[in-house]
């Protein structure tokens, strides 16, 4: 495991899958991103004091054919590692956002690169949340009004995914699931779906299946309502 620090980068993940020669846990660190990435191709604000990194994982054990649960482990698995440090309430966004207070804190972008994933990681922990995503984000910061030693925090991610996914790999995926819903953020909320910039459908979210999908109560137009399945997609909540 090799770990890459930078000051300012255009992108950790972008680093990692341009990198020749990577290894198991190989683990790139910037204070800064000039071009983060977001998932669907959005960027991904970043400004100093935020956790930015990006590691790879092998495919290896039950993951080499699980490219849908993985996000979800690792969600799961950050999640956890936060409410390690402090004892707060936090959320799961399925498919992998972590969100407190309704706003979110940490955004995870999983991509895939031969053999590897490639997980990146932004959480808000020390930094300012610039005034146009006030009303979306927030950092642990603001929640505690603590300062934090970014690489601990990041340390303690890794160290947790890494607990997880063998964890996943002992065959406790359902354990990890029954987490994940006990976290359910989007549970029993209006919500729309979008995919490729195309409204899908709109419904009552439920709970996340066995094989990673979220659940959703879809009202037909005569009245009827039935429940349909979805493995990605960004969602929306209606306010
Ligand atoms: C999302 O919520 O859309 C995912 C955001 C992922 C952002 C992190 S910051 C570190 C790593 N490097 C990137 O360019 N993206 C991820």
């Amino acid at each position: 495991m090799k770990i890459f620090r930078f000051d300012m980068i255009d992108s950790t993940n972008k680093y990692l899958k341009e990198k020749k020669c990577i290894e198991n846990f190989d683990c790139v660190i910037a204070k800064n991103q000039t071009a983060g990435v977001g998932r669907r191709g959005n960027t991904w604000s970043s400004s100093e004091g935020a956790a930015l990194f990006s590691f790879a994982l092998r495919t290896e054990g039950k993951l080499n054919f699980d490219y849908i649960k993985l996000p979800l482990i690792v969600g799961m698995a950050t999640l956890s590692a936060i409410k390690k440090i402090e004892q707060i309430d936090l959320k799961f966004k399925w498919t992998n956002d972590i969100y407190c207070l309704d706003k979110k804190m940490c955004g995870i972008l999983v991509e895939k690169i031969g053999e590897y994933f490639i997980i990146g990681i932004g959480i808000n922990l020390n930094n300012e949340i610039p005034p146009e995503l006030g009303e979306i984000a927030t950092s642990l910061n603001k929640i505690t009004n603590k300062k934090y030693i970014v690489e601990d925090v990041i340390f303690a991610v890794i160290n947790e995914i890494k607990l997880y996914v063998d964890f996943f790999n002992n065959g406790n995926w359902q354990l990890i699931l029954d987490e994940i819903n006990q976290h359910n953020y989007l549970k029993n909320k209006e919500i729309i779906i979008e995919k490729c910039g195309k409204i899908v459908a709109s419904g009552v979210a439920s709970d996340i299946n066995d094989d990673g999908q979220l659940r959703v109560l879809i009202e037909m137009e005569d009245g009827t309502s039935k429940t349909e399945l979805f493995n990605i997609g960004e969602i929306h909540i209606k306010r």
